[in-house]
């Protein structure tokens, strides 16, 4: 009989997972929603397309993927040969969750002639229903990819959706869902930080509604909010209106500013998206739950393990990779 190996870990994870690494060759892929301390370990750390990127060019025999599960499959869709390791298999995502394949096939059935734009956040399903892949860094320019005279399909997240349609003057069919971090944020929270902080700099995540990111000076991918604050002032004030994990490593390129992540609406208390005007806020309903499931210790573990791991049918990754292989053609 073979015993279970011990839930015990040593004390300095970090150097175990170190050498973990050069045992298996493998790689440990980041997303900025990390723990800070699992950013820490990771040889690269990045937003969703980065790391889309990343996974699919990474020479290593085994990948490690912190980040949440549509971005590991992600991962193994790209490099199907390779064990792709998630810390915690239950990461999750409350806008992938929000589009059920069954029900977006006849979504898009029912919408015939129309291109079909999927963000990153979805099962490998439903990208396999998919022309087109796309992230927060690129969706503008792949909806500007596809002819004018094309209607497109977007989807699962409307906020985004919102976002690529003013910003390409389009008119495009939104599937109606929402990221559970990113449409919390509260409208008159962030408007009074903004009056107590004079002179700071609003940075806003295109999840988030139209009325949060009206008060925004950057709108952008994480990684568009990262490089706004590289190439910023040096000692600023920043309003950090995204999951605040990403703090850790605006700190770190300017050490002398201020991060202030920006608080969400209580939960039940105003339709999300509304300008409410006297809501209480919450400091921790900004913090991806799903993201955070990965720590340390279970990065470890599943590196000493090998296990869990994603698996997906060999026929859903051929049809899956399209969209994905298209999107990251665009360069
Ligand atoms: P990006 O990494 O594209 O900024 O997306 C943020 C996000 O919500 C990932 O789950
Ligand atoms: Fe999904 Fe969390 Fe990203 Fe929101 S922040 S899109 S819930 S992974």
């Amino acid at each position: 009989m073979i015993l279970p190996l011990a839930r015990t870990a040593p004390v300095d994870l970090a150097a175990a997972i170190q050498r973990l690494k050069h045992e298996l060759d493998a790689v440990v892929l980041a997303h900025y929603y990390q723990e800070g301390e699992v950013q820490d370990v990771a040889d690269f750390i990045g937003d969703s397309l980065q790391l889309a990127r990343e996974a699919a060019r990474s020479k290593a025999k085994t990948i490690v993927f912190c980040g949440v599960h549509f971005m590991a499959e992600t991962a193994k869709i790209m490099s199907p040969e390779k064990p792709v390791l998630l810390p915690d298999l239950a990461a999750g995502c409350s806008l992938s969750d929000s589009a059920p394949a069954e029900a977006f096939r006849a979504f898009v059935a029912a919408h015939p002639g129309h291109a079909v734009v999927t963000y990153v956040n979805s099962s490998a399903a439903v990208k396999a229903l998919s022309d087109w892949c796309c992230t927060s860094s690129n969706a503008v320019a792949v909806v500007e990819a596809i002819p004018r005279a094309t209607p497109v399909i977007f989807a699962p997240d409307r906020f985004l959706g919102d976002w690529v349609a003013r910003k390409t003057g389009r008119d495009l069919v939104l599937w109606q869902g929402s990221c559970e971090v990113h449409e919390l944020f509260s409208v008159q929270a962030l408007a009074d930080l903004k009056q107590a902080n004079p002179g700071c700099i609003t940075l806003v995540h295109p999840e988030c509604p139209h009325a949060v990111r009206a008060l925004g000076d950057v709108v952008g991918s994480t990684k568009a909010l990262l490089d706004a604050v590289k190439n910023g002032p040096v000692a600023a004030t920043w309003l950090v209106v995204t999951e605040p994990g990403i703090i850790h490593q605006m700190q770190k390129v300017r050490p002398q500013g201020r991060f202030i992540p920006a608080p969400a609406t209580v939960p039940g208390a105003a339709a999300p998206g509304d300008d409410e005007s006297s809501q209480g806020s919450c400091t921790s309903c900004n913090v991806c739950p799903h993201m955070k499931r990965n720590t340390l210790e279970k990065l470890y573990w599943c590196m000493r393990d090998g296990s869990p791991s994603v698996e997906l049918d060999p026929a859903l990754i051929a049809r899956a990779r399209l969209p994905i292989e298209r999107m990251l053609s665009l360069g």
